[in-house]
């Protein structure tokens, strides 16, 4: 029986086998590569365990498997890891540094790979360039305007349905979980819930549409795919973002680029000429 991610703890040692991928750098060829791993406390992480049979490697005089972490709680998006074939492990809306040892019967073997996708091209071993989705961000998914500070956060009401709503869209970590569980690579999962979150609320209006347009275009541009209605990416949301912001997305994407076709012409001279 696989255990749930917050099933009780337990004090029985289990040992695995480890099939690892190595990958010297970005150019180099990848392999699997196989590491026993004996006698693990079940209540480790899974980062806890690649720290454990790291130790083992660096003690032997072997190059430590390269991985990516940073908050290894759940908030952060840097634990990029597909274990037996599922980006972020065996649980539902659980990341990789949030998965226990418990997950896992005495004797399994355990594949961990890399986020597959041509835009996460890898680093080395289970370390991919994710900066892709930093521009994606950095085309729209923010707000000019000054939003004060948070005794300001009251100040324009937000009807409950919209704030409730924004704050799921919010909830994404930006771990790309959704375009390594997608046949096409697409990135939309994660773009319409920077677009989702900030269009719902009122300081997001002023550049809703150019966000999206943006947003969208560089995700284009940067060679992630479309989707096809899989939904495979919120299966394997650590953050249960709902696909149904995909279709929020293509929504506005509609409403702006129809917007933007008719836009009349300014005839400003606004600064001065
Ligand atoms: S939508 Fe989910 S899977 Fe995709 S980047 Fe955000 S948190 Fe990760
Ligand atoms: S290490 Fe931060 S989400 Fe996993």
């Amino acid at each position: 029986m696989v255990a749930t991610a917050h099933s009780a703890p337990s004090t029985t040692p289990i040992s695995i086998t480890l099939r690892v991928w190595r990958q010297a750098g970005p150019t180099q060829p990848g392999r699997f590569v196989e590491y026993p791993a004996k006698d693990l406390n079940p209540n480790m992480s899974f980062l806890e365990m690649l720290d454990v049979v790291n130790d083992e490697l660096e003690r032997k005089g072997e190059d430590a498997i390269a991985f990516a972490h940073d908050c290894r709680e759940g908030i952060c998006g840097t634990c990029s890891l597909v274990i037996n074939g599922k980006p972020h492990g065996p649980h539902k809306g659980v990341a990789s540094c949030q998965t226990y040892m418990r997950s896992f019967a005495n004797g399994d073997v355990i594949v961990v790979e890399p986020f597959r996708a041509k835009p996460f091209p890898v680093i080395k071993d289970l370390v991919t360039d994710r900066s892709a989705f930093d521009a994606i961000q950095q085309a729209g998914g923010f707000v000019t305007v000054r939003a004060g500070s948070a005794c300001d956060a009251n100040a324009i009401p937000v009807p409950k349905d919209d704030a409730d709503l924004a704050m799921d869209a919010a909830q994404c970590i930006g771990c790309g979980a959704c375009v390594a569980a997608c046949k096409n690579a697409s990135a939309m999962l994660f773009v319409s819930a920077k677009v989702s979150h900030l269009g719902l609320l009122p300081q997001g209006q002023a550049e809703r549409d150019s966000r999206v347009l943006n947003m969208v275009a560089k995700m284009d541009e940067l060679g992630f795919g479309n989707c096809t209605n899989q939904y495979e990416c919120s299966a394997a949301c650590p953050k249960l973002i709902s696909h149904d912001f995909i279709a929020r997305m293509n929504r506005d994407y509609i409403g702006a680029s129809f917007r933007q076709a008719f836009k009349p012409k300014s005839n400003s001279t606004a600064g001065g000429a």
